[in-house]
């Protein structure tokens, strides 16, 4: 006991130490998503954030549950309108009602809340114009309902912009001779001119792995990362990664509107893991380990020598998120899905051999999977359609090309789907099924590099009603309906069957 107690105090110092002597990069943040099938609890996603020294977090909306988690933790956050917001926020009526929901609620819940991000890379040249005419109206109308509710000195709007708002020109193809992109240029401007007014920064989102992995293949691969060898000279300066020159574009493209010193913060930057070729931990950890030390030494860029404030993307992976960029999109986290660190990364920057702070008391399901069932009949038309079925509704993306399953035999990564499915079902029977094609298996399928994962228990936030825990999950294939009990839980038999099992426990 007394061993125990010495140790658990030893710990503590040690802690305390390291928190003295191990600060991360200054300023750096951490892009927090909640598009995930099976969510970490918001409370344990929080103690990962402290835990890790991690002192700034970004969302992408305005959620109950994870602000309410952040209360009482001095982590600064930036939350957000979503771009699905914007058109009715320029009303000003609204945009009032909105600070007060997501903003003024919280502050007075203390969250720290110190920023508020209007849309999300509106001016996306995907996006066409859709948002072209509603972003500056929503950030002028959220700024004045912050300033009126007596916040606007501490709370800043501003727009994160993905990075193809500027470009060089093709005839000038160096930094220096950036310009915003000429269909959203005016419309940049505006907003700049009001951030300027306003004291608040320029947020632009930078991705290397993009232009490694989507942009022309001649794309030249060490320039994606920052310990490589290949240069590009632009006039006296030379720039050796493309983030430099990328960061650079920009300011130059603020200087040719006469903005050049505006700060610039970078809101999201990072490399995936999986579903790509250019998507693993070895050269996510080239690029993290080139990065952090290269802020922590807050050199800057040569046209933005010193401190440069980032976001890093992201924090978990989220396999609910859209794949019409790519399957990458899947696989951001610096966290895998349970929470558990991929890597060795040091956010300090200081070039240790350092671990990420995994989440603690993770939850999984119990340790079944589901593959191909060895005795049905081989029907490859079935088991096709089951495993896009399976995949509409689970995260695949590891067995595609590229990923860390691709390599897979045809049936293998069936049932890679198969227990893709299962596991987001909450492993429930009637998930394992597929007219008989799938069973549950005890021994782990996984093969290599390619995890057969298990899902974490399902987060259930709303705790309130006695019956939440009591659910069946009615989530078989169309494809076998017919041959398969449907477990449908009426309310009423919920409270049916629950009496049933009061009277036969007592
Ligand atoms: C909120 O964040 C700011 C900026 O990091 C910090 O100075 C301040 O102490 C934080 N507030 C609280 C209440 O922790
Ligand atoms: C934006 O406003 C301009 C000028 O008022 C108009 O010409 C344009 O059609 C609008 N664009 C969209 C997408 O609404
Ligand atoms: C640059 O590095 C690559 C490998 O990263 C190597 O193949 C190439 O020879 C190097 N080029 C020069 C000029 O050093
Ligand atoms: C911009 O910053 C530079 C260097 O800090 C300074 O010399 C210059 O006066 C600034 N320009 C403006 C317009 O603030
Ligand atoms: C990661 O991807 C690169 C580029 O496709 C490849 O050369 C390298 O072998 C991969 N590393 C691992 C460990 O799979
Ligand atoms: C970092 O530590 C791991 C194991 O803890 C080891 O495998 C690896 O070689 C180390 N890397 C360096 C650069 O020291
Ligand atoms: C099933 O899918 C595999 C892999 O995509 C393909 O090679 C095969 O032709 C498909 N079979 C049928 C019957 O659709
Ligand atoms: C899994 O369980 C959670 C919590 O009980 C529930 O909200 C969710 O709908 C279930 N999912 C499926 C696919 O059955």
């Amino acid at each position: 006991m007394t061993r125990l107690l010495k140790m658990s105090k030893l710990l503590f110092i040690c802690a305390l130490v390291y928190n003295l002597f191990g600060p991360n990069v200054e300023g750096l943040g951490v892009n927090w998503g909640t598009k995930c099938h099976h969510q970490l609890p918001p409370d344990t996603v929080v103690q990962m954030l402290k835990d890790n020294g991690i002192k700034k977090v970004k969302l992408f909306d305005a959620d109950e549950i994870v602000l309410g988690a952040l209360a009482d933790t001095g982590i600064e956050v930036m939350v957000a309108v979503t771009n699905v917001e914007l058109d009715q926020l320029t009303k000003k009526s609204n945009a009032e009602k909105w600070v007060k929901k997501n903003v003024v609620n919280y502050v007075e819940k203390k969250v720290n809340i110190t920023s508020v991000a209007i849309g999300n890379e509106p001016f996306l040249k995907d996006y066409k114009d859709m948002f072209l005419n509603s972003t500056l109206p929503a950030l002028e109308n959220i700024q004045k309902a912050l300033d009126d509710a007596k916040l606007g000195d501490k709370i800043k709007a501003s727009v994160p912009f993905n990075g193809d708002v500027y470009m060089s020109p093709p005839w000038k193809p160096v930094p220096s001779a950036g310009i915003f992109r000429p269909d959203v240029s005016d419309q940049v401007e505006d907003i700049v001119e009001f951030l300027h007014k306003n004291n608040a920064p320029f947020i632009v989102n930078i991705y290397p792995f993009l232009s490694l992995a989507i942009a022309d293949s001649g794309f030249p691969f060490d320039y994606a990362f920052f310990d490589g060898n290949y240069t590009i000279q632009d006039g006296d300066v030379e720039y050796d990664n493309v983030f430099d020159a990328n960061y650079d574009t920009c300011v130059a493209a603020l200087r040719q509107i006469g903005h050049g010193n505006m700060s610039v913060i970078v809101g999201e930057i990072g490399w995936p893991t999986d579903g790509n070729k250019w998507a693993n931990n070895s050269l996510s950890s080239r690029f993290y380990n080139g990065i952090l030390p290269r802020l922590a030494e807050n050199k800057g860029t040569p046209l933005h020598p010193g401190h440069i404030e980032v976001y890093l993307f992201g924090l978990l992976d989220e396999d609910a998120k859209s794949v019409l960029p790519g399957c990458f999109e899947r696989h951001w986290g610096l966290f895998d899905y349970a929470g558990q660190p991929k890597f060795h990364m040091d956010l300090s920057g200081k070039d240790k051999n350092k671990t990420l702070v995994g989440a603690k008391d993770v939850e999984y399901q119990p340790k079944k999977w589901c593959v191909v069932n060895p005795d049905a009949t081989s029907d490859e038309q079935k088991l096709n359609e089951s495993a896009l079925y399976a995949c509409d509704r689970a995260d695949c993306t590891a067995a595609s090309h590229g990923g860390s399953c691709g390599g897979l035999h045809d049936t293998d990564k069936i049932a890679y789907a198969f227990n893709a499915f299962f596991q987001v079902s909450n492993q429930s029977k009637a998930s394992c099924y597929f007219g008989g094609l799938a069973t549950e298996v005890d021994k782990d399928p996984s093969k290599g590099s390619c995890k057969f994962n298990i899902q974490i228990k399902p987060y259930e936030p709303d705790s309130t009603s006695p019956f939440s825990w009591f659910s069946f999950s009615p989530s078989e294939s169309p494809l076998d309906s017919s041959s398969m009990p449907r477990l449908v839980a009426a309310p009423w038999m919920a409270l049916v069957l629950f009496a049933v099992i009061l009277f036969v426990v007592f």
